[in-house]
């Protein structure tokens, strides 16, 4: 049985992660330094699984990282471990550059210094972003992100993933360790931290509280359901070349003022709950991956449609209105006064 090593398991997309593989004959650790964004509740149902350990630990900890390696001989990393919010980046950049850059240059380090007697059957997977791009027209749908676009980040949030993602890939070129990247669109579905435009705009609207739309709500984002990734993840940890970068999306370019209504409509709340606020600061125009690579090298494309998911979305977090509650009381609380 390989052991995988999930760091940020307790986050939206790495607690999805571990439902999606937790049936495979794998052993899995997750590693998380529990921050506002990471809970266990997400995991609540498969913690008592022989095959799951959960450790509380900070990727930029040099000796907890090694003692994690000695004791558990990952074969393999996935990366989600990640400081994710644009909006945080732009109040408090320094905890990204740690956790984003220097946490991901110790595991990397750590990686290597316990895999270099063989790195054959080894792979360090990084879940990247597509805002490492930057941004595109929106006046020109052909214009998509590929693999050999040009890096250009511009919120300290997506400058600190490009640092990662640089150094990442400096390890295979200076010493062909078993790197692969994915850089993923945004992702939608259960546990993300409300925050996010998604489940932000469902918990307000259902309390029927002002939802906070910025600038015009023309940017444009290409949403993906979130086991869509998880599985183009464990497309690409199986099947990817090592060294090389994926762009995962969804095709489904969408204005956040679609999305905004679209969620209104099936709650049944009006629109007058929309309000226009400042935009944020460097807010980029349109994102739009171009997925053909993974799709023509691995055979991966989604499998879900937004229709369906954005419905099973909305009624997950109706459902779940103690979970919500809950994340968002402490530290989500004082965010909220800076921010509004
Ligand atoms: P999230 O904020 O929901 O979860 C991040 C997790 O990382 C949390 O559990 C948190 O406790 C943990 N963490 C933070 N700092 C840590 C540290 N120093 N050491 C250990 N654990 C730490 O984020 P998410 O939306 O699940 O994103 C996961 C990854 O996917 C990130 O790397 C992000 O950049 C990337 N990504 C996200 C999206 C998206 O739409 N959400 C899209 C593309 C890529
Ligand atoms: O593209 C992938 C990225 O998607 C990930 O790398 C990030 O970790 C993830 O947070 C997400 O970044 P975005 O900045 O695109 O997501 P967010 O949900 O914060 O915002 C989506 C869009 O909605 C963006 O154009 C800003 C806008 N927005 C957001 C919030 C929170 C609003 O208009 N109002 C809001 O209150």
């Amino acid at each position: 049985m390989k052991t995988i090593l999930i760091t940020g398991g307790a986050g939206f997309i790495g607690a999805n992660f571990i439902h999606y593989i937790i049936e495979k004959d794998l052993n899995i650790i997750n590693f998380d330094k529990l921050t506002y964004a990471g809970n266990l509740e997400n995991l609540k149902n498969i913690e008592k699984r022989k095959n799951y350990t959960f450790i509380k630990g900070d990727i930029c900890n040099k000796e907890l990282v090694e003692h994690v390696f000695a004791t558990y001989k990952p074969e393999m990393v996935v990366n989600f471990a990640a400081e994710s919010h644009v909006d945080r980046s732009i109040h408090n950049p320094n905890i990204f550059i740690e956790t984003n850059v220097m946490g991901t240059a110790n595991l990397l380090n750590i990686a290597k210094k316990f895999w270099q007697n063989d790195f054959s059957n080894k792979r360090f997977l990084q879940v990247s972003t597509d805002e490492v791009y930057g941004t595109l027209p929106e006046n020109n749908t052909e214009i998509m992100f590929t693999e050999e676009t040009p890096l250009q980040p511009h919120s300290p949030y997506s400058a600190s993933k490009t640092g990662a993602d640089c150094v990442v890939q400096s390890y295979f070129d200076t010493f062909e360790f078993p790197t692969l990247i994915t850089r993923c669109s945004n992702n939608y579905g259960a546990y993300q931290f409300p925050e996010k435009l998604i489940p932000l705009i469902i918990h307000k609207a259902m309390n029927n509280e002002k939802l906070p739309v910025y600038g015009d709500g023309k940017n444009i984002r290409d949403w993906l359901y979130v086991e869509d990734h998880c599985d183009a993840i464990w497309t690409v940890l199986e099947k990817g070349n090592i060294g090389e970068v994926y762009n995962v999306g969804g095709n489904n370019e969408i204005q956040n003022i679609v999305i905004v209504k679209t969620i209104l409509n099936i709650l049944n709340k009006p629109e007058s709950l929309i309000t226009y606020v400042t935009d944020r600061l460097g807010h980029d125009r349109r994102y739009a991956i171009d997925a053909s690579k993974i799709k023509k090298e691995l055979g991966w494309s989604p499998k879900f449609t937004f229709e369906e998911k954005i419905r099973e979305t909305i009624q997950w977090y109706l459902n779940h209105q103690d979970w919500v509650n809950n994340v968002i009381s402490g530290d989500y609380q004082k965010w909220l006064k800076i921010n509004y």
